[in-house]
């Protein structure tokens, strides 16, 4: 189908963040699958814990345990730092937040708030929820009883956040509307505003999650801690996993047969996704992304017609002065550099975490190049 426009390229094979096309010709892959591929292509590790599982149990259903799937519930119980975590296993960002979106239900409440040009997936649920007219206008009616608040605007708390509020759900920082960073202070107010009410707070770590910001979810950058943590892209190191990590009492509100999914959290993906934390911690890997995070914000702001770089560790949306960033994606293409344009001046960069300082450099070289040529 038509969805996704033409794509420019075919992508025939990758190793670590680099990618080549069915014509031999080899890229830079600073998008890594929009920040999904964490650890970059082909990583022995991934490809070593995959192929073991796929030769010992590839998919079982929910009706049984498997101890990949109780592993890495353990593991991300354990990086959110709270006993009373337990997650429920999906295969995208979008099922991950509907499945947030149930449990809120569960509350008695139908009230939903959450902030403009925000993004949270393409389901019905989920885009009833995203802040993007242009992506809700076709599919309307969508779920009713969302209000959308100015994202980082600490005053329209107050108003928006009431006790007739089930959840409130917010990106730490808005990967979609171009790399958004919020007010410091901002989530903790959201926190603040739903502890008063008794909504549920909820943190989309879709983008932002799994190493992607320096730390392991955005959110610990802010002291907070939510009620639910909604999870996809990075965590299964490239194949498709979601995850709905519930604490306190978002932890228990889904009950036996209340919500379910075939594949989600596979022994396959759940075994791809444990590779790829221990690969994280054990190669030092979030200190990298923050020291590589500053230096291309602090680089990335002396090239030239550059307005703004914004972002945190390994996510990085370089606002342009003009509204030139499709142009400038497709002519850094052509010098065989990949990124994307989320909106007209913007262009992100969210490569995987083991890129390098020579990788950064080399892509810092050719931005300079493609903004300086006049053509
Ligand atoms: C913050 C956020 N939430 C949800 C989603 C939807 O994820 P998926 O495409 O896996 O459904 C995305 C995808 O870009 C995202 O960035």
């Amino acid at each position: 189908m038509a969805n996704y426009g033409t794509p420019s390229l075919t992508l025939v094979k990758g190793a670590g963040n680099k990618v080549t096309d069915a014509s031999g010709l080899e890229y830079l892959d600073f998008l890594g699958g929009i920040a999904t591929n964490i650890l970059g292509h082909a990583h022995p590790a991934i490809i070593a814990a995959v192929t073991k599982q796929l030769g010992e149990l590839t998919h079982v259903s929910n009706f049984y345990a498997h101890p990949q799937g109780l592993l890495l519930a353990e593991e991300l119980q354990s990086l959110v730092g709270d006993p009373s975590a337990r997650t429920f296993f999906c295969n995208s960002g979008a099922e991950a937040n509907e499945a947030a979106l149930k449990i809120s239900r569960l509350t008695g409440r139908t009230r939903i708030v959450a902030f403009t040009n925000s993004f949270h997936g393409r389901t019905m649920g989920a885009l009833s929820m995203t802040g993007q007219s242009s992506k809700r206008a076709p599919f309307k009616p969508l779920i009713p009883r969302v209000t959308f608040l100015p994202f980082g605007d600490v005053s329209a708390l107050k108003r928006g956040i009431n006790k007739r509020t089930a959840m409130v759900i917010v990106e730490p920082i808005q990967g979609e509307a171009g790399v958004i960073v919020p007010p410091e202070g901002f989530l903790a107010a959201v926190r603040d505003r739903c502890d008063r009410t008794g909504a549920l707070m909820a943190v989309d770590e879709v983008q932002t999650g799994m190493g992607r910001t320096g730390s392991w979810f955005a959110y610990q950058q802010s002291g907070i801690t939510p009620d639910i943590i909604t999870l996809a892209k990075g965590l299964g190191g490239g194949l498709p996993l979601g995850a709905t990590i519930g604490l306190g009492r978002a932890a228990s509100l889904l009950q036996a047969g209340s919500h379910g999914s075939t594949f989600g959290g596979s022994p396959t993906s759940t075994a791809a996704a444990l590779a790829a934390i221990s690969t994280i911690k054990s190669e030092g890997i979030l200190e990298r992304v923050r020291k590589l995070g500053t230096f291309l914000i602090e680089e990335g702001r002396k090239l030239p017609g550059v307005k703004e770089v914004r972002g945190a560790g390994l996510l990085i949306g370089i606002e342009l002065e003009s509204d030139r960033a499709k142009l400038i994606q497709k002519k850094l293409e052509d010098r065989r550099v990949l990124v994307n344009a989320p909106n007209p001046s913007t262009i992100r960069v969210a490569p995987a975490l083991v890129t390098t300082q020579s990788d950064v450099e080399h892509f810092l070289v050719t931005l300079r190049e493609t903004l300086e040529d006049p053509s």
